[in-house]
């Protein structure tokens, strides 16, 4: 789909959009799409129970005097609540509502609104982007889909004022867009075709954006000492990378980077604590973690952030097999402390303390924030609503929180305490990898992280409700949603760029 913005003006052709305030209240646009039908679009609202609330949509066909084969009337709502992610949300639902009325082409009729804080190019840009970020699909392997099912808009347009400052300001949240349809085809694609190896190579394409990658491979994995990624890899006859991103936006290369690690399970099978068959296919997403760190390095490098940020992401794929780990292994992290494996399924775990204590021992960061789909406990507790978050630092905890609330990417934040470290002492090891309680799971999987987390600032987002929707969301459509890019390059340009 085309994105265009232009000067104010009714289109001759597709549809044309203008928007309508509560009770009714027409904007400049409306009122002239008014004029020219003849009065059909008050006729309409009157027939209708369109009264301009956020989100209403009201569908005018062929109306009267236009070349037009359609009007849309849009809910805009009370003109003090109108915000950027109000717009994101319209330009998704309205890309949704014309792929399926069939539409090609459309434009927007933006009017400056009093009271609206928002500025007309503001709204236009995030218009843009909800609508980017819905058209996204993945349907490349869909080779036989009848051409009637297909999406049909082609064209959307912005009108207004001033087309150009728009524009300008899209450019940036066109690259994050870019940047989440390619985390979210990360995670859409099967573990057959994203492993490790295939998964590194897809890193190694942000070089194109001036990203420095690095990939290493088992036996420099080996040789750092990273028994505890080792031990999870170790079953799959596909070998293990840890991939390093660094994207330099400052001028020194002195400054402390913001660092971000991702858990890359391609395939968690749960090993020998296999998971029951049902619902397993799901696990090919279990590697989104380090998709969103990906996404998001390439955000930043493409939109040129003033920042330093490192990106690791683990990538093995959790399988049972004659060379698998076996529950009741031992095994010695990079950080010298060792585990005992009691449940081969609480991997994301392992792989993530080699990573973190790698991340510290040599970047020395200003903060680390992990990103996972580590706990099905989650799921449970959170719902699909709100990712949750852990931290150690209140300051970091609430920046991530607002940060999440300003793009509409909501965590909740649970409670780190001894009380439930001590749930995973060992007999035989430094520390059990799953405690022998039932309760708190997503709690004890972020202690046990904690335990390879020194001085720094560091907070985990479990992931594992929001990464995958079964149900279309104003800019998200079903399927892998990326959640994470959004959110931590907000925070990154909220806070770390100054
Ligand atoms: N990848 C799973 C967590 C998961 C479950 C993500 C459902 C998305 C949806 C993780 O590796 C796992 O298997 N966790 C176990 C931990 C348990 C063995 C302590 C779980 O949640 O059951
Ligand atoms: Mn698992
Ligand atoms: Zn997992």
């Amino acid at each position: 789909m085309k994105i265009t913005f232009g000067e104010t003006g009714v289109p001759k052709a597709g549809a044309a959009i203008a928007g309508v305030l509560e009770e009714g209240r027409f904007t400049p646009s409306a009122e002239e799409l008014d004029r020219l039908s003849d009065g059909a679009l008050r006729r309409a609202v009157a027939a209708s129970r369109f009264t301009g609330k956020k989100d209403e949509i009201l569908a005018v066909l062929a109306p009267a005097h236009l070349p037009l084969g359609r009007v849309l009337l849009v809910g805009l709502g009370k003109p003090a609540s109108i915000d950027a992610l109000q717009f994101q949300n319209l330009g998704g639902n309205l890309t949704a509502h014309l792929n399926s009325a069939g539409e090609k082409e459309a434009a927007f009729l933006l009017d400056p609104i009093d009271g609206v804080t928002l500025s007309a190019e503001e709204a236009a840009a995030n218009l843009a982007y909800g609508a980017a970020l819905r058209s996204y699909r993945f349907d490349r392997y869909r080779t036989k889909e009848k051409p009637e099912s297909k999406p049909t808009l082609e064209r959307f347009a912005v009108h207004l004022d001033k087309p150009a400052g728009a524009k300008k300001r899209f450019q940036t949240l066109e690259k994050i867009a870019e940047s989440i349809a390619f985390a979210r085809d990360l995670v859409s694609e099967p573990a057959n075709v994203i492993y490790p190896e295939s998964l590194a190579a897809e890193a190694k394409k942000l070089e194109d954006l001036g990203v420095e990658v690095e990939i290493l491979d088992e036996k420099k994995l080996a040789k750092l000492g990273m028994g505890a990624l080792l031990g999870v890899a170790q079953g799959s006859a596909r070998p293990p990378r840890l991939v390093i991103l660094h994207y330099q936006g400052r001028g020194t290369k002195d400054e402390a980077p913001v660092a971000f690690i991702g858990k890359g399970v391609t395939f968690d099978s749960g090993g020998i604590s296999i998971k029951p068959s049902g619902g397993m296919e799901d696990m090919k997403w279990d590697m989104a973690g380090s998709a969103v760190v990906i996404g998001l390095i390439r955000a930043l490098a493409a939109r040129k952030a003033k920042v330093n940020a490192v990106g690791i992401v683990g990538l093995v794929e959790n399988m049972p097999s004659g060379t698998a780990q076996r529950p009741g292994d031992i095994v010695k992290s990079m950080s010298g402390q060792t585990i005992e494996v009691l449940n081969t399924d609480a991997e994301g775990r392992l792989v993530l303390a080699d990573a973190l204590w790698y991340c510290q021992d040599r970047f020395k960061p200003r903060l680390m924030i992990d990103l996972a789909t580590l706990t099905g406990a989650i799921v449970v507790a959170l719902g699909s609503e709100n990712a949750g978050l852990f931290s150690n630092n209140d300051e970091l905890a609430e920046r991530i929180a607002a940060a999440g609330k300003s793009v509409g990417e909501t965590v909740w934040r649970l409670p780190l305490a001894d009380a439930y470290d001590r749930m995973l002492d060992s007999d035989a090891a430094d520390m059990r990898n799953v405690t022998n309680d039932r309760g708190a799971g997503s709690i004890t999987a972020a202690q046990f992280l904690q335990r390879f987390v020194n001085e720094v600032p560091w907070a985990h987002i479990d992931i594992a409700g929001v990464t995958w929707t079964k149900k279309d969301a104003p800019t998200v459509p079903k399927g892998a949603t990326a959640f994470g890019v959004r959110l931590l390059d907000r925070l990154v340009a909220d806070h770390y760029e100054g």
